[in-house]
């Protein structure tokens, strides 16, 4: 099997489980002290992937806040901000999204075979589009990242991308925050959809922290042997 970056899937939910409301309107489901968690996140890592969905529907930048996080990098010879990674089988991305408008650094989009050429087409002049077989594997997808020089790997979502990752085996590492309120409609997205996880009431996850960030929790699971304090972090 060839190597895969360290992998950390980071997620917040509702208590009912849920990534966001159903409606158009964004839900802000985080804090303030924990949005400066997960931007430490990000400054510890080499890239972030998030689904062509929620590069859609979020339209996120995916960058580091803080500037000295970002000169901190730089000072090590890294890029501001990790590269951000997006996966496609529509290629129904716009190239003004701020995914692709924001920060200077490499954006890398992995699509399906059969519309990498229309995603070239519309998308060459602002990210490095990859044809990445049909269908397109999580673990592939991995792999290549890996062989980009990416060691430490930082998945934010949404549920369909946090599935593939869990159920494929390629996550070593879940933040997992809960915050305090419900959506309670079944159109809404979950944090995870149906399949079959390693994880199970007899085969179970290994909770290693669970701390209180004002109004929200962190769990935070390790979810494979290369777990432990630090691990994959960039020295
Ligand atoms: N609370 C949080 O922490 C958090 C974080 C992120 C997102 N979200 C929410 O999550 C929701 C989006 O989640 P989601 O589950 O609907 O979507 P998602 O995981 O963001 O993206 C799914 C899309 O990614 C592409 N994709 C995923 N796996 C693929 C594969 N193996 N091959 C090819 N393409 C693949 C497909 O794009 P195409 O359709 O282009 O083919 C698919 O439709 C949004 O409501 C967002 O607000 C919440």
């Amino acid at each position: 099997m060839s190597e895969r970056p360290y992998t950390v899937l980071s997620c917040g939910m509702s208590i009912d489980g849920y990534l966001d409301s159903a409606s158009h309107e964004r839900l802000q489901l985080s804090n303030a002290a924990d949005f400066d968690r997960v931007d430490a996140e990000r400054a510890a890592s080499d890239a972030i992937l998030v689904g062509a969905e929620t590069v859609r529907s979020d339209n996120p930048r995916l960058l580091v806040r803080s500037p000295v996080r970002r000169a901190d990098r730089v000072s090590r010879g890294r890029p501001p901000s990790p590269i951000k990674v997006t996966v496609t089988a529509q290629a129904r991305l716009d190239p003004h999204a701020e995914f692709f408008a924001s920060g200077d650094g490499q954006k890398l989009v992995y699509c399906a075979h059969d519309t990498a050429a229309a995603a070239r087409e519309r998308l060459a002049a602002v990210a490095t589009v990859i044809d990445a077989g049909d269908p397109v594997e999580l673990r592939t997808v991995s792999e290549d990242l890996y062989g980009r020089g990416v060691r430490r790997l930082m998945v934010e979502g949404g549920g369909a991308v946090h599935t593939q990752m869990l159920t494929a085996g390629l996550a070593d590492e879940l933040q997992l925050v809960v915050a305090p309120c419900f959506v309670g409609d079944s159109r809404a997205p979950r944090f995870v959809r149906d399949g079959h996880f390693p994880w199970t009431a007899s085969r179970r996850a290994r909770l290693v922290q669970v701390r209180q960030i004002g109004d929200v929790a962190l769990l935070q699971y390790a979810l494979s042997p290369r777990f432990d304090a630090g691990s994959g972090r960039p020295t």
